[in-house]
């Protein structure tokens, strides 16, 4: 090429959650079973929808307008009835202007990062979620700001490390939170939001939540929106509808701008979100037609409480097989649908095996385990030895060792098999060498 073409951040995007696939399929040709564990999609894993909201959406379908484009901040009312939704829980109050619609929260993170002054950081969590810790480092041409959470607290976030940080990088804008968390499945209590909210307003920043997750909240821990704690201070809420119907195929999410006329710059940022959402015309329409009918049914609340408590069961089921090795850490989620398993500093080498029956695929583990991070090595050995497909650790920007799996399977066999062969794969592991 005559010119560099390649972008300074093409080197950040990086999704563990996918990329471990690529070994996973290279893994089945060579006749290895697979159980995918990787990924957040409850439809792969066997959940149905539920007729009614099948329903709906069968109606919904034979209407002409849902074949057309929306208006570009989406349709309106939808956001009317988002916008109330919001108003109704007492906090910041919004209009249906402050909900933009997205292709996805992942469209969502695009552009909130990728429409940022280059210099003004957002720090988030470490463990990251990948989307958002790539998409700011590509928008920054660094690596992704961030603050730590403790395994050791439950995966609550280290507070005095986040000040110290915004405190002494004034490149700092923004904070981001995924609440509940994704991989670590913690529900913030409202001690830690009030006290990130102050460290905005402190430093005059504004937060970034993403709350895919708030109605998948369990084991006595609550469902609090952004709106409801974040007072004067500046802020976008992410929500979607990808892990709630559960339809991640929809592609829709919407962003919810709190507090926009308190901050002159914030606003004309708001701005620039909509009119590069103008140059793409809108987001999917059907989906958001199906919002006020879903949501506003009596059958919603039911709905999620059930899905709730699913989850709760199947965590507390996780967390009792893959505790109590020693040498492993295990937090037990109260939302959202992952479990993180962490090894203690110094239990992993990078001599620890797994006996692979299949030789193909025992030669491709040796191969691909020369020179890894120490919790890929266990990955690559734990998808050659028994087929299931899990993320390591190291691969969410941070710097313990584990792995996440999901809460996800319906087949309660399977679903059993494979907490069990992990533990089992575990304890195999780290007695090897
Ligand atoms: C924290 C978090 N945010 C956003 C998403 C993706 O949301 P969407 O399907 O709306 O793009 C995921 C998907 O796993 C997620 O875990």
């Amino acid at each position: 090429m005559r010119r560099n073409i390649v972008h300074p951040g093409a080197k950040s995007l990086s999704y563990a959650i996918r990329e471990i696939v690529q070994v996973g399929y290279k893994m089945r040709q060579l006749g290895v079973d697979i159980t995918w564990e990787n990924i957040g999609d409850p439809i792969q894993k066997g959940e149905k929808v539920a007729p009614w909201i099948r329903q709906i959406l069968h109606e919904i379908v034979d209407q002409e307008v849902s074949w057309a484009y929306c208006d570009t901040a989406g349709v309106p009312q939808t956001r009317e009835f988002l916008a109330s939704q919001v108003n109704s829980r007492g906090g910041v109050q919004i209009t249906p202007d402050d909900i933009i619609f997205f292709n996805g929260i992942g469209d969502a993170v695009a552009k909130v990062y990728g429409f940022l002054r280059r210099e003004a950081r957002v720090i988030g969590a470490t463990p990251a979620y990948s989307t958002h810790s790539s998409a700011e480092a590509a928008h920054s041409g660094y690596e992704h700001l961030t603050y730590d959470l403790d395994p050791r607290n439950n995966w609550m976030p280290d507070l005095d490390d986040l000040r110290l940080k915004v405190k002494y990088n004034d490149s700092i804008a923004a904070i981001l939170m995924i609440n509940p968390d994704n991989p670590t499945g913690t529900v913030y209590p409202m001690e830690v939001l009030q006290e990130v909210v102050k460290i905005a307003r402190d430093h005059n920043l504004f937060l970034i939540f993403d709350e895919i997750y708030t109605h998948i909240v369990y084991n006595g821990c609550k469902t609090t929106h952004l709106s409801e704690f974040i007072g004067d201070v500046c802020g976008i809420a992410m929500r979607g509808i990808s892990k709630e119907y559960p339809w991640p195929g929809s592609r829709c999410g919407w962003i919810e701008v709190l507090n926009r006329g308190k901050d002159q710059m914030f606003d004309t940022y708001v701005d620039s979100l909509l009119a590069s959402k103008r140059l793409e015309v809108c987001s999917t329409t059907m989906p958001q037609l199906t919002i006020p009918r879903v949501m506003g049914d009596s059958r919603y609340a039911p709905h999620l409480k059930q899905r709730a408590a699913t989850f709760q069961a199947r965590a507390n089921e996780a967390h009792a097989a893959l505790s109590g090795i020693p040498g492993v850490l295990v937090n037990k989620p109260s939302g959202a649908f992952y479990v993180t398993v962490m090894f203690e500093p110094g239990v992993l080498s990078n001599r620890q095996t797994l006996p692979i029956a299949n030789p193909k695929a025992k030669a491709m583990v040796e191969q691909i385990t020369q020179g890894v991070a120490n919790d890929f090595r266990f990955v690559y050995y734990l998808l050659g030895a028994t087929g299931i497909c899990v993320v390591p650790l190291t691969g969410f920007c941070c710097r313990h060792d584990g792995f996440r799996i999901t809460l996800l399977e319906c087949d309660d066999a399977r679903r059993r098999w494979t907490f069990d062969t992990l533990a089992q794969a575990m304890r195999e592991y780290l007695a090897s060498a």
